[in-house]
């Protein structure tokens, strides 16, 4: 029998810098890429648009079965997310979509419905998969798993930064806030809570630039 697809999960809080590592990562290595919380902001970008509530679990449900994602390379290289059709990449990074994302995430018939979708991302010859639940739950036999960490006071400064190059205006005492309530909600929901896998490499990002993280988390698959 042929060795099964490798697969290096990469989980982490929101800010731990799991998004930005994951893909040079991948690009490294040559592997395919998964941004499983753009299934959920996906999601969660569709409910918006169909003015679902938030709390119509059933509702949330139908809309996670009915709504297409796909990905696809923009010329620039960039990797573009398309809702139902229309690209939806800018909106699922709002904090609007974020907020969506995990409420939803918090329902199991949302998270069983994704299961196969993000499993079907396991291709040759190798898989990144960045997540919350990419070790424990999605891909449990992956070789390869670290747990990315950084303070939440980094975290925050890195959102604060990242929004005011945006233009976006806010505090940093409100993101702060809202950083340990979503932590808090990923890891106290019942189903798939946000916890590091049996075996992953935990590595705390705090103060480290992230060529050093990319480096660390090579060294986990090719020490
Ligand atoms: O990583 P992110 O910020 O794009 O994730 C958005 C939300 O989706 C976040 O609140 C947690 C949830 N999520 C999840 O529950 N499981 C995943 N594998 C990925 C994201």
């Amino acid at each position: 029998m042929s060795d099964p697809i490798p697969v290096l999960t990469i989980d982490g809080p929101s800010g731990s810098g799991k998004g930005t590592i994951s893909r040079l990562v991948a690009q490294r290595l040559g592997w395919h890429y998964l941004d499983s919380g753009a299934l959920y902001r996906a999601v969660g970008v569709a409910a918006g648009w169909a003015d679902l509530d938030l709390d119509d679990a059933g509702a949330l449900v139908r809309c996670t079965f009915d709504t297409d994602i796909g990905f696809r390379e923009s010329a620039e290289g960039d990797l573009r997310v398309l809702v139902n059709g229309h690209d939806a990449t800018d909106e699922l990074r709002t904090e609007t979509a974020g907020a969506a994302a995990s409420a939803i995430a918090a329902i199991p018939e949302v998270r069983a419905a994704l299961k196969d979708r993000q499993r079907a991302f396991r291709r040759a010859p190798g898989l990144v998969a960045d997540g919350r639940d990419m070790g424990t739950v999605i891909f449990p036999d992956a070789p390869f798993k670290v747990f990315l960490t950084a303070s939440a006071a980094e975290r925050a400064d890195r959102r604060y930064k990242q929004l005011k190059d945006k233009g976006v205006s806010v505090t940093m005492d409100g993101l702060l806030r809202e950083i340990l309530a979503r932590d808090a909600r990923d890891a106290s929901r019942t189903v798939a809570p946000l916890r590091p896998a049996e075996g992953a490499v935990h590595i705390d990002t705090t103060g480290l630039g992230i060529d050093a993280v990319v480096e660390r988390v090579l060294a986990v698959v090719a020490p």
